[in-house]
Protein backbone atom coordinates (compact mmCIF):
# COMPACT_ATOMS: atom_id res chain seq x y z
CA UNK A 1 0.00 0.00 0.00
CA UNK A 2 1.83 3.52 -0.77
CA UNK A 3 2.33 5.70 2.30
CA UNK A 4 -0.70 8.33 0.26
CA UNK A 5 -3.35 5.49 -0.01
CA UNK A 6 -2.46 4.71 3.74
CA UNK A 7 -2.85 7.87 5.02
CA UNK A 8 -6.09 8.28 3.58
CA UNK A 9 -7.75 4.85 4.96
CA UNK A 10 -6.47 5.95 8.18
CA UNK A 11 -7.78 9.22 8.22
CA UNK A 12 -11.50 7.77 6.76
CA UNK A 13 -10.90 5.38 9.86
CA UNK A 14 -10.37 8.05 12.37
CA UNK A 15 -13.59 10.07 11.01
CA UNK A 16 -15.63 6.59 11.35
CA UNK A 17 -14.08 6.20 14.80
CA UNK A 18 -14.98 9.76 15.64
CA UNK A 19 -18.81 9.55 14.76
CA UNK A 20 -18.87 6.11 15.95
CA UNK A 21 -18.05 7.74 19.60
CA UNK A 22 -20.16 10.50 18.97
CA UNK A 23 -23.43 8.03 17.90
CA UNK A 24 -22.34 5.74 20.77
CA UNK A 25 -22.79 8.77 23.20
CA UNK A 26 -26.44 9.41 21.74
CA UNK A 27 -27.45 5.37 22.74
CA UNK A 28 -27.29 4.14 19.08
CA UNK A 29 -29.15 2.75 16.46
CA UNK A 30 -29.04 -0.28 14.13
CA UNK A 31 -27.19 1.78 11.28
CA UNK A 32 -25.00 3.27 14.76
CA UNK A 33 -24.05 -0.45 15.32
CA UNK A 34 -22.87 -0.81 11.20
CA UNK A 35 -20.67 2.20 11.76
CA UNK A 36 -19.58 1.30 15.22
CA UNK A 37 -18.47 -2.27 13.34
CA UNK A 38 -16.86 -0.12 10.82
CA UNK A 39 -15.15 1.62 13.14
CA UNK A 40 -13.52 -1.34 15.48
CA UNK A 41 -12.33 -2.70 12.41
CA UNK A 42 -10.86 0.81 11.36
CA UNK A 43 -9.31 1.36 15.22
CA UNK A 44 -7.48 -2.20 15.22
CA UNK A 45 -5.69 -1.66 11.94
CA UNK A 46 -2.07 -0.30 13.46
CA UNK A 47 -0.83 3.73 13.30
CA UNK A 48 -4.13 5.14 12.77
CA UNK A 49 -3.95 7.00 15.93
CA UNK A 50 -6.98 6.19 17.08
CA UNK A 51 -7.83 6.26 21.00
CA UNK A 52 -8.75 3.00 22.28
CA UNK A 53 -10.25 3.90 25.64
CA UNK A 54 -9.68 0.44 26.71
CA UNK A 55 -6.26 0.22 25.82
CA UNK A 56 -3.61 0.72 28.97
CA UNK A 57 -0.93 2.07 26.13
CA UNK A 58 -3.21 5.03 25.26
CA UNK A 59 -4.11 5.55 28.83
CA UNK A 60 -0.97 5.75 30.09
CA UNK A 61 -0.68 8.34 26.92
CA UNK A 62 -3.98 9.97 28.15
CA UNK A 63 -2.45 10.23 31.42
CA UNK A 64 0.95 11.70 30.35
CA UNK A 65 -0.76 14.45 28.23
CA UNK A 66 -2.95 15.20 31.03
CA UNK A 67 0.44 15.76 33.03
CA UNK A 68 2.72 17.48 30.41
CA UNK A 69 0.09 20.00 29.20
CA UNK A 70 -0.58 21.03 33.02
CA UNK A 71 -4.62 20.19 33.12
CA UNK A 72 -3.62 19.52 36.45
CA UNK A 73 -2.84 22.66 37.59
CA UNK A 74 -6.60 23.93 37.22
CA UNK A 75 -8.59 20.82 37.34
CA UNK A 76 -8.52 17.42 39.80
CA UNK A 77 -8.46 14.03 38.86
CA UNK A 78 -7.35 11.58 40.83
CA UNK A 79 -6.12 8.88 38.44
CA UNK A 80 -3.94 11.68 37.63
CA UNK A 81 -2.88 13.53 40.81
CA UNK A 82 -4.08 16.36 40.59
CA UNK A 83 -5.79 18.66 42.73
CA UNK A 84 -6.09 22.23 40.53
CA UNK A 85 -8.73 23.99 41.55
CA UNK A 86 -9.23 26.55 39.06
CA UNK A 87 -12.02 24.87 36.79
CA UNK A 88 -14.32 22.18 37.38
CA UNK A 89 -13.34 18.93 39.01
CA UNK A 90 -13.51 16.48 36.20
CA UNK A 91 -14.12 13.67 38.84
CA UNK A 92 -17.52 13.84 39.93
CA UNK A 93 -18.27 15.90 36.37
CA UNK A 94 -21.62 14.98 34.83
CA UNK A 95 -20.50 17.01 31.62
CA UNK A 96 -18.11 15.18 30.41
CA UNK A 97 -18.10 13.11 27.19
CA UNK A 98 -15.49 12.64 24.56
CA UNK A 99 -16.98 15.55 22.33
CA UNK A 100 -17.59 17.81 25.33
CA UNK A 101 -13.66 17.39 26.61
CA UNK A 102 -12.46 17.58 22.86
CA UNK A 103 -14.49 20.81 22.24
CA UNK A 104 -13.14 22.52 25.65
CA UNK A 105 -9.65 21.53 24.85
CA UNK A 106 -9.87 22.36 21.54
CA UNK A 107 -11.65 25.70 22.19
CA UNK A 108 -11.13 26.68 25.42
CA UNK A 109 -13.75 28.56 27.05
CA UNK A 110 -13.55 31.48 29.45
CA UNK A 111 -10.17 31.04 31.85
CA UNK A 112 -9.25 27.99 29.80
CA UNK A 113 -6.79 28.19 27.52
CA UNK A 114 -7.60 26.53 23.78
CA UNK A 115 -4.85 23.83 23.51
CA UNK A 116 -5.42 23.24 19.35
CA UNK A 117 -2.16 24.91 18.74
CA UNK A 118 -0.43 22.87 21.15
CA UNK A 119 -1.48 18.98 20.52
CA UNK A 120 -2.41 17.38 17.60
CA UNK A 121 -6.28 16.31 16.97
CA UNK A 122 -5.07 12.69 17.79
CA UNK A 123 -3.65 13.75 20.78
CA UNK A 124 -6.93 15.38 21.61
CA UNK A 125 -8.90 12.80 21.05
CA UNK A 126 -6.52 10.32 23.28
CA UNK A 127 -6.51 12.57 26.25
CA UNK A 128 -10.59 12.96 26.32
CA UNK A 129 -10.87 9.28 25.37
CA UNK A 130 -8.41 8.97 28.65
CA UNK A 131 -10.54 11.69 30.93
CA UNK A 132 -13.94 9.89 30.12
CA UNK A 133 -12.65 6.64 31.26
CA UNK A 134 -10.73 7.45 34.30
CA UNK A 135 -12.95 10.08 36.13
CA UNK A 136 -14.85 9.24 38.97
CA UNK A 137 -18.42 8.66 38.18
C1 LIG B 1 -5.35 27.78 33.34
C2 LIG B 1 -6.22 26.80 33.94
C3 LIG B 1 -6.70 25.65 33.06
C4 LIG B 1 -5.95 24.71 32.39
C5 LIG B 1 -4.43 24.64 32.24
C6 LIG B 1 -6.90 23.76 31.84
N1 LIG B 1 -8.18 24.12 32.15
FE1 LIG B 1 -9.84 23.11 31.71
N2 LIG B 1 -10.99 24.61 32.45
C7 LIG B 1 -10.51 25.70 33.15
C8 LIG B 1 -11.62 26.56 33.52
C9 LIG B 1 -11.52 27.88 34.29
C10 LIG B 1 -12.79 25.95 33.03
C11 LIG B 1 -14.23 26.46 33.09
C12 LIG B 1 -14.47 27.27 31.81
C13 LIG B 1 -15.86 27.88 31.76
O1 LIG B 1 -16.83 27.10 31.69
O2 LIG B 1 -15.95 29.10 31.75
C14 LIG B 1 -12.35 24.71 32.38
C15 LIG B 1 -13.20 23.78 31.79
C16 LIG B 1 -12.82 22.53 31.40
C17 LIG B 1 -13.73 21.47 31.04
C18 LIG B 1 -15.24 21.57 31.08
C19 LIG B 1 -15.69 21.23 32.48
C20 LIG B 1 -17.14 21.55 32.75
O3 LIG B 1 -17.77 20.84 33.55
O4 LIG B 1 -17.66 22.54 32.20
C21 LIG B 1 -12.96 20.39 30.72
C22 LIG B 1 -13.46 19.01 30.29
C23 LIG B 1 -11.59 20.76 30.86
N3 LIG B 1 -11.54 22.07 31.28
C24 LIG B 1 -10.52 19.93 30.61
C25 LIG B 1 -9.18 20.35 30.60
C26 LIG B 1 -8.07 19.57 30.13
C27 LIG B 1 -8.18 18.14 29.65
C28 LIG B 1 -6.96 20.35 30.24
C29 LIG B 1 -5.54 20.05 29.80
C30 LIG B 1 -5.34 19.99 28.37
C31 LIG B 1 -7.38 21.62 30.81
N4 LIG B 1 -8.72 21.58 31.01
C32 LIG B 1 -6.52 22.65 31.11
C33 LIG B 1 -9.18 25.96 33.43
C34 LIG B 1 -8.09 25.28 32.90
Amino acid sequence: MSSRRFAATAKIGLAAFGAALAIAALGGTSSAQDKAKAAAAAAALPATGAPAASDPAQIDKGRDLFTNYGCGNCHTLGDAGATGHVGPALDGNANLSQDFIVNRVTNGQGMMPSFAGQMSQDEIATLAAYVVKVAQK
